[in-house]
């Protein structure tokens, strides 16, 4: 499958086959995608446990469970904790000496003094700011973006889900205090058609994107919405007219009590 086909056909899937256990290689693909993400200055902050429901301690899976996540924790046969460790931050100047004898970073002769003279007393200064909420997050969230779609390349469905036990979550994983919790993802073989109901609701393009500043929408050209269409990047829109009558098929075999929301 091209790219843009994936990107299009890829949506979070709720509905997993609790049964069908998910290989390991494939668990592991997601997190090779994952790991060569771009990150700010290459720390690479991005870590994940995870969790398999076959194996896991009974404490680590009651942990994961939580009300707001619902039924999908239950449904999936993997759960992968992502998580941010904020130490990363500290060996910071360490990755940037590796981005510049890559090649990656500088020009010229003097780059390795300018590196060390300059650059790094700049982040030098910046270091206990790195490690707030921010610029961090979006790195981890670039890597989780790129397992996603690995997992989706591999056939599977995943749905990423907010916690508020990051507390529990982190205690319970042995995960040392400076490590943030980020999210938890549902891994699973779909029991939902690849459709999954259609493509999901968007913010008109023109109200989210501007050029030159605030308020001149980016021109969104036809021509190319056409080929993008073309191409399976936009799909047709959610909910396809079957799609009541599909979840009516998955509330019932799945056995999932009430409204699927909680
Ligand atoms: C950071 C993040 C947290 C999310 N938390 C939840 C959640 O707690 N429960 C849930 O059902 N879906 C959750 N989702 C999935 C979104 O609802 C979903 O991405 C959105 O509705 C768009 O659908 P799509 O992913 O199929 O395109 C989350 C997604 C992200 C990126």
């Amino acid at each position: 499958m091209e790219l843009r086909e994936v990107i299009g056909r890829r949506r979070s899937i709720r509905f997993l086959l609790p049964h069908k256990p998910v290989e390991p290689a494939k668990i592991q693909r997601m997190l090779e995608a994952a790991r060569i993400a771009s990150h700010w200055g290459n720390v690479q902050s991005l870590r994940a446990v995870v969790v398999r429901k076959d194996s896991a301690p009974p404490e680590v899976i009651e942990a994961i469970t939580a009300p707001i996540a619902g039924f999908q924790i239950r449904l999936a046969p993997v759960v992968i904790v992502w998580y941010l460790d904020t130490s990363a931050v500290d060996a910071q100047s360490q990755r940037l000496r590796e981005l510049l004898a890559a090649g990656a970073l500088g020009l010229g002769a003097g780059k390795q003094e300018a590196l060390e003279t300059k650059l790094i007393p700049i982040f030098d200064q910046l270091r206990d700011g790195l490690k707030q909420p921010g610029l961090s997050e979006i790195d981890c969230g670039q890597g989780i973006a790129q397992a996603t779609l690995m997992a989706f390349e591999q056939g599977l469905g995943t749905c990423c889900l907010g916690t508020p036990n990051t507390d529990k979550i982190r205690e319970r994983l042995g995960l040392p205090a400076h490590c943030r919790v980020l999210l938890l993802q549902t891994v699973g073989y779909p029991a939902e058609s690849p459709e999954a109901g259609g493509q999901r609701p968007r913010q008109p393009f023109e109200e989210l994107f501007h050029l030159n500043g605030f308020g001149k929408p980016f021109p969104r050209d036809p021509e190319v919405v056409a080929g993008l269409e073309r191409d399976g990047l936009l799909q047709d829109p959610a909910p396809l007219p079957w799609r009541e009558a599909e979840l009516e098929y998955l509330k019932h075999a799945l056995g999932i009590k009430g409204h699927g929301l909680l």
